[in-house]
């Protein structure tokens, strides 16, 4: 029997992907040459030295940013050279984004919030019914109402995760997540995080420069100089 076992599908592909910034005369390669192929399903964490290179790869990784030169392929997609209105598609329909500092829209409620991805496309009956289902699944039954400055931060954190969740895309992207977060409330928000990979089957991919963040995945990666270094067994 040929291939047998492995059936998940390449989910992101980075072909020697490098990323160069010019500021003045100065040149930044703030990606150099990174390859990589994550699979559906996987769970995996990328640390490095502020400066490396992470949230440039995240970007990219999401169809928020184009490299400058090598290829992106999302769900066998091509992304490289996308018009922004095409990489609008699939960062709606395949990318669930977490960020450090939330951004959340601070005159919107809680559901309100959640529902922001889908508005442009106008919301209906069933996504707030689903928007109300994931703030109750995350524990935010009794906030739903709240607006952000009412909310705490690991509160603020899940609604955020309950957004990135609002169009169940097979891939959630987290930069620094927990940045915010004391100790207890992030190690809380990467009990969610597990879970979304052990329970949804969601694809994970979180950078960040905390090692008890990134010993949760269970593929670690490190980055340095704005290459991968593979899997050091920290
Ligand atoms: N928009 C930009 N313009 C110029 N340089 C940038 C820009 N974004 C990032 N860089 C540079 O690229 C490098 C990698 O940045 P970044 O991906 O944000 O690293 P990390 O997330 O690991 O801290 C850094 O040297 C940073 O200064
Ligand atoms: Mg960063």
């Amino acid at each position: 029997m040929e291939n047998s076992g492995d059936e998940r599908k390449i989910e992101i592909k980075c072909e020697n992907v490098s990323k160069v910034y010019k500021l003045g005369n100065s040149i930044v390669k703030a990606l150099d040459n990174v390859n990589l192929t994550i699979m559906s399903g996987d769970y995996i964490s990328i640390m490095g030295p502020s400066g490396s290179g992470k949230t440039t790869l995240l970007n990219i990784i999401g169809a928020l940013d184009h490299p400058t030169s090598g290829r992106v392929y999302l769900d066998g997609y091509d992304i490289t050279n996308l018009p922004e209105r095409k990489l609008t598609f699939f960062r709606r329909n395949k990318i669930g984004f977490v960020f450090q500092a939330f951004y959340l829209i601070p005159t919107l409620t809680a559901l309100d919030n959640v529902l922001t991805p889908i508005m442009p496309r106008g919301v209906k009956p069933a996504d707030k019914e689903r928007a109300l289902m994931l703030l109750e699944m995350l524990g935010l039954k009794n906030r739903v109402h709240h607006k952000p400055g009412e909310l705490s931060g690991g509160e603020r954190q899940r609604v955020a995760i309950a957004r990135a969740l609002i169009s169940d895309p097979p891939i959630i992207l987290g930069d620094e997540l927990t940045g915010e977060l004391d100790s207890k409330t992030g190690q809380e928000i990467m009990d969610i995080i597990d879970r979304l990979n052990s329970e949804l089957g969601k694809t994970i991919v979180i950078v960040t420069h905390d090692i008890k963040v990134a010993e949760r995945a269970k593929i670690k990666l490190r980055m340095r100089d704005g290459r991968i270094i593979e899997d050091t067994g920290f």
